[in-house]
């Protein structure tokens, strides 16, 4: 259902936003094969990581909601089961592709994973090519090149793989099949990317090395207890973004994740002028996390190349909602992965500016968009949350629109508008 949103000039408080969704992903999985029970404490409970917790479940994992989180009790890798239905991944690219990386390794049984309209375009070869390099049989439409995926377990062998793409699903689905390989896997990144994979698998027990290449020895010996997900970075940058454009805002966001993969957008954000602190900082569960206080600020344009990208990834629409409130130009190049996630991000970024009737360019790798004067807009959102997200704060510091819908929302941060509605007008 489509919504209205009307603007918003003060903003006071102090929140937390929902859990990180990687984390998240990564949390269910790995408890899921450890050979303990893990408590999962403030996971996200998005769309996406559910379909990650259901497909867990369908091979053996048994969950226990609580409160706080989930009592997730672990089966082991090899005494993962063929599930008895299709894996419905929905939207999530996530699920789809750890997933594929990790059943690959389990020999013998079956699996079929599908997904909803925009997960069957998503390009499915990034995970196909290594995995079937190690032994691994992975079938996909189009010549194995998107989903419906059948997978039929098989041994694995280890192998030493240069990424084609800078992509943190692609690098955690190798490191997943890796678990059940038989000898060492290297990884060599094309670009750094988000972490969590890793440094997960080194707080359950496994063995891992990463300086420089990133090397995995098998294991089905992984254990934990509890598992503290912290806030995700990449919502409480809607927030940090609205705080920075509104007109009087001074807010404080809890427990964020900031694993330096994710937290990028800080660095480029304060070099633009953002009155952005970072304090109370901490390591939980092998992660770094912090509070956050933002003001609004006077902002100036910012630049952004291939080398940036993966570690602001999803951003990427927002820094554009941003450019927009900021003084001159900003520019983001090297992005052409944006145009193969949950919709073109490249094409809907700038339309959606231009609907406000922002001057915005559209390149093939990226985009530019000029600071200006916002007016009343209409937002497409193709279903894609970080569309939708990124143009309702556009909405809130500007003069307001019509969003197409919001129910996308929910795949990743299902709290927004109740959030909002306590720290707007003070
Ligand atoms: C994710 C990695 C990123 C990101 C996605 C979640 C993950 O995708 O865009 O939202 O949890 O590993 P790529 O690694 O494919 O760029």
């Amino acid at each position: 259902m489509g919504l209205t949103v009307s603007p918003v000039s003060k903003l006071r408080g102090s929140f937390s936003v929902s859990g990180d969704k990687s984390i998240t992903h990564r949390a269910f999985i790995f408890s899921s094969i450890s050979r303990s029970e893990v408590f999962v404490r403030n996971p996200n409970r998005g769309e996406d990581v559910m379909r990650t917790l259901v497909a867990m479940q369908s091979v053996g994992a048994k969950a226990r909601e609580e409160k706080d989180g989930f009592y997730i009790k672990g089966i082991g890798l090899s005494n993962v089961k063929e599930p008895e239905n299709i894996l419905y991944c929905g939207n999530s690219g996530t699920t789809m592709r750890l997933l594929s990386g990790l059943f690959a390794g389990i020999n013998g049984k079956l699996f079929i994973a599908d997904g909803d309209e925009s997960l069957k375009k998503r390009p499915m070869k990034r995970v196909i090519e290594p995995i079937s390099l190690m032994g691994g049989k992975i079938w996909g439409r189009r010549g194995n090149a998107f989903a419906p995926l059948a997978i039929k377990g098989a041994k694995l062998h280890g192998i030493s793989y240069k990424m084609k793409v800078a992509s943190a699903q692609v690098k955690s689905a190798i490191i997943l099949a890796a678990l059940s390989a038989d000898g060492k896997t290297v990884i060599d990144e094309k670009a750094r990317s988000r972490n969590h994979t890793e440094i997960m698998l080194k707080e359950f027990g496994g063995k891992i090395e990463t300086n420089g290449k990133i090397t995995v020895y098998p294991t089905d010996n992984l254990r934990y207890d509890e598992l503290f997900v912290p806030g995700d970075f990449s919502s409480a940058a809607y927030f940090i973004a609205l705080a920075l454009i509104a007109k009087d805002a001074d807010i404080v966001i809890k427990n964020v994740g900031v694993n330096p993969t994710r937290s990028y957008l800080v660095n480029k954000l304060k070099d633009a002028g953002g009155r952005i602190e970072l304090f109370n900082r901490r390591i939980e569960n092998g992660e770094p996390v912090c509070d956050i206080s933002v003001k609004s600020s006077h902002l100036h344009g910012i630049s952004v190349d291939a080398s940036e990208v993966p570690l602001l990834i999803d951003e990427i629409p927002l820094i554009g909602v941003i450019g927009a409130f900021s003084e001159g130009k900003t520019v983001v190049r090297g992005a052409s992965e944006l145009r193969v996630k949950e919709s073109d991000r490249i094409k809907l970024t700038v339309s959606n500016l231009k609907s406000f009737g922002i001057e915005a360019e559209e390149f093939e790798d990226g985009f530019s968009v000029k600071g200006g004067r916002a007016k009343y807009g209409f937002v497409k959102t193709a279903f894609d949350h970080r569309i939708a997200l990124s143009f309702i704060i556009f909405a809130l510091a500007g003069e307001g629109a019509e969003i197409e819908e919001v129910k996308s929302i929910n795949i990743s941060f299902p709290e927004f508008f109740d959030i909002l509605e306590r720290v707007k007008n003070g």
